[in-house]
């Protein structure tokens, strides 16, 4: 089985002052948690051990929230990065967790929305050979990890290029097999002092085993980690939401939807919910069955 790593760390410098007391994925992003978008996507790709890898000082605050994850019918466990050594330590960190299974990394600061991604997700998760990265077309990729194609084929791939040879960024999300903490800990920290999650790719690249998933121009590919695009990604959140009467990434209803958990689980839920609207959704949500 396939496990889930999410990582909060880092110091959201770019939110200050919002971050100084409170971990970055834990800001609103609308109506929830910013980190309840990462965790609903590892739960659509049909994840359910998950670890969630904080910082020191924020691990009770997840746990607060989150607890151990039977309220969505999963396992979540917890563990530290102490300092912000780059993206790609979270796989050496997640040594023991994975246990030699294959592993999806998330970011903490990603929102996916898009048609069909549930199968996109559950596909992309049955190869268990190749590791896969999900790109998507920006008009800033400088300030990404670029992945450059040809014919559809990966040719390169280059982390914040100051000249882009594309516009595909690599998004925040990436498929491993079993292999990976052994990978990990071949590459070398980058002149910014971090293992890079784009120099791990490269890895992969090299030994022809990495795939790219194209999300296309129907598909919402956000990060919120800065102050205009938390707050846009908030806005595209109230926006979608208000028009249709559905949540976007409501771990509640990703869990009852998938068989996680049972209606009776989800009643009891309901009962301890004390916002009007978050507990109108989830009643909404079973109102027409038994
Ligand atoms: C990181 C990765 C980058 C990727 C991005 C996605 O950047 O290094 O390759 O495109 O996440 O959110 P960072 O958020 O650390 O600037």
């Amino acid at each position: 089985m396939r496990k889930g790593i999410i990582l909060a760390g880092g110091r959201g410098t770019r939110l200050y002052p919002n971050t100084v007391s409170l971990s970055k994925h834990l800001l609103p992003v609308y109506d929830k948690p910013m980190i309840y978008y990462s965790l609903s996507t590892l739960m659509l790709a049909g994840i359910k051990e998950i670890l969630l890898i904080c910082n020191q000082s924020d691990i009770d605050l997840y746990k607060k929230l989150l607890g151990d994850g039977s309220q969505f019918g999963i396992k979540i466990y917890y563990a530290i990065q102490h300092k912000p050594n780059g993206i790609a330590e979270a796989l050496i960190i997640a040594e023991t967790f994975l246990d030699k299974s294959s592993c999806a990394l998330i970011l903490g600061d990603n929102i996916f929305y898009g048609p069909s991604f549930q199968k996109i997700l559950m596909d992309a998760s049955k190869d268990h050979k190749n590791a896969t990265i999900f790109s998507y077309s920006v008009n800033n990729p400088s300030e990404y990890g670029v992945v450059n194609l040809k014919k559809n084929k990966i040719q390169s791939l280059e982390e914040k290029p100051k000249k882009p040879k594309s516009n595909l960024a690599i998004t925040g999300l990436y498929f491993y097999p079993n292999n990976v903490s052994f990978l990990t800990k071949q590459i070398k920290p980058s002149s910014r002092n971090e293992l890079e999650i784009t120099d791990l790719n490269k890895k992969y690249l090299k030994i022809n085993k990495l795939k790219n998933i194209f999300l296309g121009r129907g598909f919402t590919w956000l990060d919120a980690g800065s102050i205009d695009s938390l707050f846009e990604a908030s806005l595209f959140v109230k926006t979608i939401e208000s028009r249709q009467g559905t949540k976007i990434c409501c771990p509640e209803e990703i869990a009852y939807k998938k068989k996680y958990i049972s209606l009776k689980k989800l009643k009891q839920i309901s009962k301890n919910i004390y916002s009007e609207d978050y507990k109108k959704y989830i009643l909404s949500i079973f109102k027409d069955e038994k």
